[in-house]
């Protein structure tokens, strides 16, 4: 088990452009690749467990993947084949859930399962609407959890209103759609619109699918798609981390290069201006999405009350928590249910991991209350969360703190301690 030592931390003024890549965006990159039979050409594809994971699948169903001078050639197979062994999602749901979407539709037989946490978490948001259509899937209690069995069969066109904003359910569904059978269009809308990388990315590759106030309509494709040509930028998720760090560190400045600035992942930069934080987006470049750097510099944080836009917070929640932890007041978190069924339950891991650093805080079931004070020396545990461990690493730079079980970190951001350690000085037991 490694144990990250992190020391506390004097002023920095840093500057940032090897932040990873964004794992949204690389998991949608190997899965809809093979939506065409042409090449793929992904530069800056993360390497980190979970998307290598997604990697590995579309291999075992028959892409010819190559790695060269840093850039990653897809080639799809003309017909997925049916692979032998279970496809192994590690720690993801996200290629979990949008994989189920599209092989639920696919000949052939597959088996999804990962690891210990991913086997927690429930798959029946996206199982339930497949089966609707007439998709062939089972699991443990019912479809709810891995392992999942999928028998890929034709699909009817649909009109489904999504309870939760999921941009994993909208996916899925988005796959199944367009390999629907006959020619009707599919119907898909949620409360709130999560992020939306893949209407995007499948509309650049020339799907079928347009937007409508709250609607998205997908037509099924006849035809295979264009092929992917892409540089992924920085993970405004991962790169917050950072953001995070020079907001709670007097006198103390980021700047976040090559940063994805979609506007459905940067809400949490805006919550920390809420707060006090001076926070700048300078965009540089407009290729599928929106793409630029992000300036971040300490200022006195005062408390904020966060109940809205929670999908567009949902991965942030865990690092805008320490920026609550020492802020002036109480800040309280609303109708963040979703937290639940994370990499881990974030609503408690956030709550004992900040008792434990001496903060007051306080769980509800969709959310949380925090009092901003002062940090005591720590030790705690990552519940094998990936954003839990990075969150109280970053955490320890007001007064020292020990991380346990950090391994969850290569699953999205594998030289995290590389450039935590330009800000602190960081000992790592294994
Ligand atoms: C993701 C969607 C979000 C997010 C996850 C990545 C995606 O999950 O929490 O880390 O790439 O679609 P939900 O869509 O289930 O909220």
């Amino acid at each position: 088990m490694s144990v990250l030592h992190v020391s506390k931390a004097g002023s920095f003024d840093l500057q940032i452009s090897n932040i990873a890549a964004d794992k949204s965006i690389s998991h949608r990159c190997a899965i809809f690749s093979l939506l065409s039979d042409k090449m793929s050409v992904v530069k800056n594809y993360l390497q980190a467990e979970d998307t290598l994971c997604t990697l590995n699948i579309i291999k075992s169903l028959g892409a010819d993947v190559k790695y060269e001078n840093k850039i990653l050639y897809i080639t799809p197979p003309s017909d997925i084949i049916e692979p032998p062994l279970i496809l192994d999602c590690g720690n993801s749901g996200t290629a979990m859930r949008l994989l189920i979407g599209f092989l639920s539709s696919r000949n052939g037989f597959f088996v999804l399962h990962g690891d210990r946490y991913l086997a927690l978490r429930p798959m029946k948001r996206v199982i339930a609407p497949l089966r609707d259509i007439g998709a062939k899937i089972d699991g443990r209690e019912n479809a709810n959890l891995s392992p999942i069995c999928v028998r890929g069969s034709k699909l009817k066109p649909f009109n489904y209103k999504s309870s939760i904003s999921s941009a994993q359910v909208k996916s899925a569904l988005i796959l199944a759609a367009l390999n629907s059978k006959n020619d009707v269009p599919s119907v898909f809308s949620e409360p709130k619109l999560s992020r939306d990388h893949t209407e995007k990315m499948l509309k650049g590759m020339g799907a079928d699918i347009r937007c409508k106030d709250d609607k998205i309509i997908i037509y099924p494709s006849k035809k295979p798609l264009q092929p992917i040509d892409i540089t992924i930028p920085a993970d405004p998720s991962s790169a917050f981390f950072f953001a995070v760090a020079a907001a709670i560190t007097p006198n103390s400045k980021v700047i976040l290069e090559n940063v994805l600035l979609n506007k459905t992942r940067i809400e949490a930069y805006k919550i920390l201006q809420k707060m006090g934080t001076y926070v700048e987006f300078i965009e540089e470049e407009n290729r599928y999405e929106n793409i630029g750097r992000i300036i971040v510099e300490y200022a006195p944080l005062k408390a904020v009350e966060v109940s809205e836009n929670i999908a567009w917070l949902i991965d942030e929640l865990p690092a805008l928590s320490i920026a609550f932890a020492c802020a002036q007041g109480v800040s309280t978190v609303k109708n963040a249910k979703e937290l639940r069924v994370k990499e881990s339950d974030r609503i408690s891991a956030v709550v004992q991991n900040l008792n434990l650093c001496g903060i007051k805080a306080t769980e509800r079931e969709d959310g949380y209350d925090i009092t901003g004070g002062e940090f005591k020396p720590f030790q705690v545990d990552s519940f094998g969360d990936h954003r839990i461990a990075m969150s109280f690493a970053v955490a320890s730079i007001m007064c020292g703190g020990i991380v346990e079980d950090t391994e969850c970190i290569n699953t999205s951001f594998p030289n995290f301690t590389e450039l935590l350690s330009r800000v602190t000085h960081i000992r790592i037991e294994d």
